[in-house]
């Protein structure tokens, strides 16, 4: 199997039976605390970071270079969508949702240890050699979601703009004002033209001939597949979610 097909096996897999409760109302505002926080606390406010640890560990290509730089400049500052660095843009989200910053504070909640698992495990993969499993993990994995087949093939197209607000469960269950959800719209601006180059990068990087290699990456993404799995069964647990439910 090629390794384009050995990582979209894994995307396929980026799914978790409690994503259909933040899709639907019915959630009370601990229950949003208590997913939100651990989202920013164990990627979402340090994205930018473990990307600089990816472009850190790159070899003189400068084309990776450069896409690595342009997706750390927008993370970090919202340079090319516009906006802000995407970790204040979710803090600007969740004001809208009516939580108080100081809620995002390292240590304003216990991480279930399932959560600091996956983050160590993030931190520890993104500054570990190959370089292209650091980057196909942060960049396909991390960045990426479980419409990464539909989206390289075309069937499926990000909602962009208004109507990616509008149509946010955020907005539509949770009174989040629209004016707060500047992130999505960065998302929308930006992110199409990242997965196409994560693609790119580990795909161009990674030949099909040098299995070891090719071994290294699949495996990195499994692990971070599984590590995110038991991440995601440690938030639902805390939230109180019931997988009957
Ligand atoms: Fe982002």
């Amino acid at each position: 199997m090629d390794v384009a097909e050995r990582l979209l096996a894994v995307m396929d897999q980026k799914d978790h039976w409690a994503y259909a409760a933040l899709t639907r109302p019915g959630l009370t505002k601990d229950q949003l605390l208590v997913h939100f926080q651990h989202e920013y606390l164990v990627y979402v406010r340090d994205f930018p970071v473990l990307l600089g640890n990816v472009l850190g560990q790159t070899p003189p290509l400068a084309d990776v270079r450069a896409a690595l730089a342009a997706n750390i400049y927008e993370e970090q500052t919202g340079g090319l969508s516009q906006s802000s660095a995407h970790p204040e843009l979710f803090l600007c989200m969740m004001e809208g949702l009516g939580f108080e910053r100081r809620l995002f504070d390292e240590g304003a909640c216990v991480l279930h240890p399932s959560a600091q698992s996956y983050r160590a495990l993030l931190r520890d993969i993104a500054a570990a050699p190959p370089w292209q499993a650091a980057c196909a993990v942060l960049t396909i994995f991390v960045e990426g979601s479980k419409n990464e087949r539909a989206e390289l093939a075309g069937t499926f197209v990000r909602a962009q703009g208004d109507a990616a607000v509008m149509h946010h469960p955020l907005v539509v269950h949770y009174g989040c004002p629209p004016a707060a959800m500047k992130l999505t719209r960065a998302h929308g601006a930006v992110e199409g033209g990242h997965r196409a180059d994560a693609w790119r990068i580990v795909l161009g990087n990674v030949p099909g001939s040098d299995e070891p290699l090719a071994g290294a990456v699949t495996q990195a993404c499994q692990r971070a597949l599984a590590a995110w799995h038991r991440y995601r069964d440690g938030v639902a647990e805390r939230m109180g979610l019931r997988i009957a439910a």
